[in-house]
């Protein structure tokens, strides 16, 4: 046990999800409030067909879509009430499959309530989608297999467990070999004090079991996932007067928070590789909903059909994702604002968020409405 006063903090949990709070409106910060500003056409379509009561019901803290799913397999840790497990369902397809995993009861029970209203509105002849009850830390208990799912996704849930490192050893187990684990969680830029680990409610608004992000950089890289790639990150501050009161008087004043979105990859890398040369990638615009650009890291858009430098290490990595992304070959250029694989590990959330690392455009892309991190084109 990582922290919470006692062992019951499953309980306690439980209990939150399934009795404290109801709908978004319940919730007492602002921790849990899904930041829609990545979303994409195909995204927004299919939330527009998913039954009010799931969208009510909520509590995710970012955007768990990640690209080229059509037809995969996908497993959600935390599905809740299974609004991400539903917009996956209908934009899998009929021939993709979408697993969520939830511990409490009356979540999975909203969420199986509503399998057939959704199997019938996407036009499907049987669902594709399933709840099954279980625990993040132990998906085998819950029939989960090795190497079976081409993503998993999570949304605002790593942070509720006592055991991180026994959630990302599984998501390591039951990712097909090059899958990915997408997801969004709320990180700190220093260690959590105890006596906000030890506050139930905080536990519960997602606050207290928070990591700060170079432990789940660490974890992480300790499991055997290639560098974690910090996709978006934005700082917030609670909007809750007792809460930031608890956050003052745990003698922490420069204790921040921020929501951040990180993909991480069951892939071997080279982490002896110094010899990093300068290639050109293309994206060919093969992805539904990115058909003009697609955004692998916090860097900026990958504009199609356009040539943009990056070092063979990081360009490796993201032709092997199912992005419509391959390496043309040398590039004649010398310098590129994506760093080489490892050199990830020491992105720091807080500083993208606060603007101190530019979200920077690669040249090859400036101009256009598409070239900046707020694409208008997606
Ligand atoms: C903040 S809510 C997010 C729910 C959902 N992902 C969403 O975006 O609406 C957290 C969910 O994770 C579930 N959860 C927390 N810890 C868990 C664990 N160790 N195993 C399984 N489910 C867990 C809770 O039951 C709850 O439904």
């Amino acid at each position: 046990m990582e922290s919470a006063n006692d062992t019951g903090v499953y309980d306690k949990v439980k209990d939150y999800y399934g009795h404290t709070i109801q709908t978004t409106d319940d919730l007492a910060t602002n921790a849990c409030t899904m930041d829609k500003s990545a979303m994409t056409r195909p995204i927004r379509e299919a939330t527009a067909l998913i039954h009010p009561e799931i969208i009510q019901k909520n509590y995710g803290c970012g955007a768990v879509i990640p690209e080229g799913v059509k037809g995969r397999s996908m497993l959600d840790l935390g599905s809740g009430a299974g609004l991400d497990c539903f917009v996956l369902s209908r934009l899998v397809g009929e021939e993709g499959r979408v697993v969520g995993v939830d511990m409490t009861k009356e979540q999975l029970d909203v969420a199986r309530r509503y399998v057939d209203y959704h199997t019938e509105k996407f036009g499907y002849s049987c669902p594709n989608v399933e709840f099954k009850e279980g625990y993040i830390e132990c998906l085998d208990k819950a029939g989960i297999e090795s190497e079976t799912f081409d993503f998993i996704v999570s949304n605002c849930v790593v942070n509720l467990s006592p055991d991180k490192g026994a959630v990302l050893r599984e998501a390591y187990r039951v990712l097909k070999p090059g899958g990915q684990m997408y997801f969004s969680d709320i990180y700190t830029n220093q260690e959590m004090p105890q006596a906000l680990k030890d506050n139930s409610v905080l536990w519960g608004e997602c606050l207290s079991g928070a990591l700060k992000w170079t432990e789940l950089v660490q974890l992480a890289m300790d499991i055997g996932f290639a560098p974690p790639i910090l996709v978006t990150s934005v700082t917030f501050t609670s909007d809750n007067d007792t809460v930031s009161q608890l956050l003052a008087e745990a003698g922490s004043p420069d204790l921040k928070f921020c929501t951040a979105t990180y993909r991480l990859i069951k892939t071997s890398w080279d982490k002896c590789n110094t010899d990093d040369p300068i290639v050109d990638v293309e994206y060919k615009g093969g992805i539904s909903g990115h058909e003009k650009s697609v955004k692998f890291s916090y860097q900026g858009e990958l504009l199609a059909n356009t040539k943009v430098p990056m070092p063979e290490s990081t360009a490796t990595l993201l032709s092997q994702l199912p992005m419509d992304v391959s390496i043309v070959g040398p590039s004649p250029s010398i310098t590129t604002p994506y760093p080489k694989i490892s050199g990830y590990l020491t992105v720091d959330p807080f500083k993208v968020a606060g603007g101190s690392i530019e979200m920077t455009t690669p040249k090859a892309l400036s101009g256009g409405c598409c070239s900046g991190p707020k694409s208008c084109c997606s």
